[in-house]
């Protein structure tokens, strides 16, 4: 007989991040089997069984025959893209926007950590965030939005401070274009509206005010009734030391950002989170899962610099190392409005994570490098090592398979002793053309 109290979960997505949810969930008394849809990640898959399902909001058969005939309970979908398609509502037998139900099946799991389709839309179209947020007065820099090239060029060229340009739906992070010049500008708005360079996530662009100051990543679980406000992360974007050169999907992070403190937090969650999650509930809306709020500190107090629906890479491998509490019921109770039942809190210190990505990243990493020394960094005091774009090739070796190969993860009493924990074990692990930064965690801002 399979044991009751005990939580069967299917895992959705194949990075980093989802191995240190994965890291987080094998460590929960209350788990039963973990299930991995992406067993091509090594990390993962020595954590999780493979579930051999295909994710396809339009064709959940298979998906729901896995999860009935294996009694998963919990879904956890780390991605956007699942969530933007409607996976979340195809798995709970809930219509998404298209007003499909999953093929008149019932809901096939009790619960889903990820929000439902429409929910999403706070990822999944700018537009329809920057209008979100005008309704709500919440922060934000001021913005227009367009569908004609032409109204648009008119628009930048009218305008005498500089402007930010996002392709309204998603990019794999690339949407944004923070140009130098108005040429730069006119060029970038070509690109996503001309040559559709994003395909129909261009169809809408936002052009918005450039704002300055530091950037800080805030998370809140959000059960559709109950926020809890998680510590927030300071996220390293650029490729190089001192924040030069291209901006990546993210070199490292650093938990809890030092620049801000409670207070801050607290009027981030007043200002921002709540009127957020008020907001999509008058459109008849319930928020489920992670939301996370990225945020300029501007001299004029914080403003929301985009909404994602789902923990940031590699902001949730600080976040995993830090948490105490047991994530199955956390999600579960995330999944099933029973936050205000569970036990959450961060161990005190500081956790960094170093990222270790490949020759050529962003533009054109290189593949096919054999990977060594993970055991040996792995021994270092406080220290996980999260693999991301990794595989196994034919001989059974790790090599690298993507841009952002490993998330280095340390905790220690302070910043400091996290830094020199995750730099030690960083530096065990080789592989050719090996590209970090050495500043991840110090003061730099960006
Ligand atoms: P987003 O995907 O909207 O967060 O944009 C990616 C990056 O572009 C952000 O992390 C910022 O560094 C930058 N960015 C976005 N919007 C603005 C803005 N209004 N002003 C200045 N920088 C921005
Ligand atoms: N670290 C940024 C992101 O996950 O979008």
């Amino acid at each position: 007989m399979p044991d009751p109290s005990k939580i069967n979960v299917l895992l959705i997505g194949s990075g980093a991040r989802e191995h240190a949810i994965a890291w987080k969930l094998r460590q929960s008394p209350r788990l039963g089997q973990l299930f991995t849809a992406n067993p091509e990640n090594p990390g993962i898959s020595a954590l999780a069984a493979p579930a051999d399902v295909l994710l396809d909001p339009k064709n959940t058969m298979r998906l729901q025959n896995f999860c009935l005939a294996n009694r998963v309970q919990l879904a956890v979908i780390g991605p956007e893209e699942p969530l933007a398609a409607g996976l979340s509502d195809a798995l709970l037998g809930e219509q998404s926007m298209a007003g499909k139900s999953s093929g008149g099946l019932k809901g096939c799991v009790q619960a889903v950590f990820g929000p439902s389709q429409a929910a999403a839309q706070l990822e999944s179209d700018k537009a329809f965030s920057k209008e979100l947020m005008r309704s709500s007065l919440i922060p934000t820099a001021d913005a227009r939005t367009f569908t004609d090239f032409g109204a648009a060029k008119a628009y930048l060229e009218s305008r005498e401070s500089a402007q930010v340009i996002k392709a309204a739906g998603l990019a794999k992070g690339k949407g944004v274009f923070v140009p130098a010049s108005l040429p730069e500008a006119i060029a970038a708005l070509e690109q996503i509206m001309v040559k559709k360079a994003f395909g129909a996530a261009g169809d809408k662009v936002v052009i918005e005010e450039r704002l300055k100051g530091r950037e800080v990543s805030v998370f809140a679980l959000v059960d559709g009734k109950n926020i809890f406000m998680l510590d927030a992360c300071q996220d390293h974007k650029r490729l190089g030391d001192g924040a030069t050169g291209p901006n990546t999907g993210g070199m490292g992070s650093l938990c809890p950002s030092p620049a801000l403190d409670e207070r801050l937090l607290a009027k981030i969650e007043r200002d921002v989170v709540v009127p957020t999650i008020d907001a999509l509930r008058r459109d008849g809306i319930e928020y489920r899962g992670v939301l996370y709020v990225g945020l300029m500190l501007t001299p004029a107090g914080p403003k929301v610099l985009e909404y994602n629906v789902r923990f940031g890479d590699p902001e949730c491998q600080v976040l995993m190392s830090r948490l105490q509490g047991d994530l199955v019921e956390i999600m579960l109770a995330t999944g099933s409005r029973g936050l205000d039942k569970v036990d959450l809190s961060f161990r005190p210190g500081a956790a960094v994570c170093v990222v270790l990505a490949a020759q050529g990243y962003p533009d054109n990493p290189r593949t096919g490098q054999v990977i060594t020394g993970i055991d040996e960094a792995r021994q270092v005091e406080g220290v996980e090592v999260f693999m991301g774009g990794v595989r196994r090739d034919a001989e059974g070796r790790l090599v690298t398979a993507g841009g952002r190969v490993l998330s280095v993860t340390a905790v220690g009493a302070d910043v400091n002793e996290a830094r020199k924990r995750a730099y030690a074990a960083a530096d065990r692990i080789q592989f050719e053309g090996k590209v970090l930064r050495r500043d991840i965690g110090t003061d730099v801002v960006g």
